[in-house]
């Protein structure tokens, strides 16, 4: 027997949250304030391009056990169960701005008219699910207890419907039974199917969170770091990452050395992660954090920089393709991509800089966006290779007859360089031997 369930902000993680709730059974009503996200969900389009969400929404919407509304009285009487989803995005000093998420308990908590559980999914600094329990304490009419958990998403875009679906393992943080017994009947579905289950406290169940986005964050700041030693003594960063890979204390996964990580998430939750370890006295864990951020930029600004000697040390006058735009494939998402952010350093330095991507747009003043690969290739002088969308990979070279010099800079290192060589093209892979030898 399902639970009726509300799911607070719908965009990317609570529009594909609240489809994964109707999926298990449950009654589930989605609220966003905006009023024309609401709609177009309700008529079963899915406000992000994630494969299979569209036709799962539509699906659920069907069975009737899923409808979007900007009505908070449409809920509070509804739910056992509310989720909030919304944004928490980067204040201007970089630590979370948890205004949406306060507004949210605001409305919320005043109007409630039973019992219920309040479950925060989305990422905020260690703290603030105990500060918004007293919130909620304190604005909750008499008689209607609501208690507050917490419960992380671990969610990758361009596979958000799947890792919901069937995800690693499911941590929520709770300060009673009472909330951990909701939470297991919320996730029947998948604790039946095995998924296993993380119980803590709110502040673990918080922490997990960050420390996993910080983990992977340092994962890819090492490996870069590494590409730089390796580029300066002719070793191959590929070879480095597949052995210590095959150390199952290490794992290959984000071992992958390229122009660094963006996204909406990675960047900003280890900025205010840094920004909570400093307020909490965690200095080291803060710089630890500063130094991988550096890193990712460093990784860019070198990325740019080895771009500027395939093009003879001059950018003006050159043109350049570049293959990719969102911040990784399989998503049309460009916050903070580092395919951007080089591109957009090549184009200052003077070069016409022409992007094209599978499914991206470019809104950037200096680039300028191609419908077609062939119309980015044309005339240029040198093709970067920036998101490593498989279609990339599975170009013929022999057969890209556009470009006016043969020069490849793979900056994601997925291409492959022999059939490129064999075709007439100078392959550059950042932190693998050079093609006139080590360390050039
Ligand atoms: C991330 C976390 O993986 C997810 O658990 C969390 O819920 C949200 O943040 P996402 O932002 O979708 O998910 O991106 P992810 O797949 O983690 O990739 C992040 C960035 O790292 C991308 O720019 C990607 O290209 C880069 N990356 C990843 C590397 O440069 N090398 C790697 O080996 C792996």
């Amino acid at each position: 027997m399902g639970l009726r369930i509300a799911v607070i902000g719908v965009s990317y993680l609570g529009a594909v949250h609240a489809v994964g709730l109707a999926t298990w059974g449950h009654q589930v009503i989605g609220l966003d304030i905006d009023q024309a996200k609401v709609d177009s969900l309700n008529k079963g389009r899915a406000p992000i391009a994630e494969p299979g969400l569209e036709l799962a929404l539509r699906r659920q919407l069907d069975s009737g056990r899923l409808r979007f509304t900007t009505d908070y009285a449409d809920i509070t009487d509804f739910a056992d169960v509310h989720f909030i989803a919304v944004g928490t995005p980067a204040a201007a000093d970089g630590s979370a701005d948890l205004s949406q998420v306060q507004a949210v308990v605001d409305r919320l908590a005043p109007a409630l008219r039973r019992s219920c559980l309040i479950v925060g999914k989305s990422t905020v600094p260690v703290g603030s699910a105990a500060e918004l329990q007293r919130r909620v304490t304190q604005l909750a009419p008499v008689g209607a207890m609501a208690e507050v958990a917490w419960n992380p998403e671990f969610l990758r875009e361009g596979q958000a419907l799947a890792d919901t679906l069937a995800p690693d393992r499911l941590v929520w943080g709770v300060a009673s039974e009472t909330a951990s017994a909701r939470l297991r009947q919320v996730y029947a579905r998948p604790i039946a199917d095995g998924v296993p289950v993380i119980e803590t406290d709110l502040a673990t169940a918080e922490i997990v969170k960050v420390a996993a986005n910080a983990f992977l964050a340092t994962k890819i700041s090492f490996i870069n770091a590494l590409s730089q030693l390796c580029q300066a003594t002719g070793a191959d960063v590929v070879k480095v990452a597949n052995a210590l890979g095959r150390d199952p204390r290490i794992g290959r996964a984000f071992l992958d050395a390229g122009p660094g990580f963006g996204g909406g998430c990675l960047p900003k939750d280890i900025a205010a992660l840094a920004k909570r370890a400093d307020q909490l006295g965690a200095p080291r864990l803060a710089e630890l954090v500063r130094s991988v951020q550096a890193i990712n930029q460093s990784q860019r600004d070198w990325i740019g920089q080895l771009a500027l000697v395939c093009l003879g040390g001059s950018a003006p006058g050159k043109k350049v393709a570049v293959l990719g735009a969102s911040f990784k494939p399989g998503t049309d998402d460009t916050r903070d991509s580092p395919a951007l952010a080089v591109a957009t350093s090549l184009a200052e330095s003077g070069a016409e800089v022409r992007v094209y991507d599978p499914a991206a747009r470019v809104d950037r003043s200096g680039l300028t966006q191609t419908d077609t690969l062939e119309q980015a290739l044309l005339d240029a002088d040198l093709v970067c290779h920036l998101t490593d969308w498989p279609v990339f990979a599975q170009l013929d070279p022999a057969r890209l007859t556009g470009p006016r010099n043969k020069i490849l800079l793979d900056a994601r290192l997925k291409l492959d360089r022999p059939t490129w060589e064999e075709a007439g093209w100078t392959v550059i892979q950042p932190g693998r031997p050079w093609p006139t030898g080590p360390g050039r």
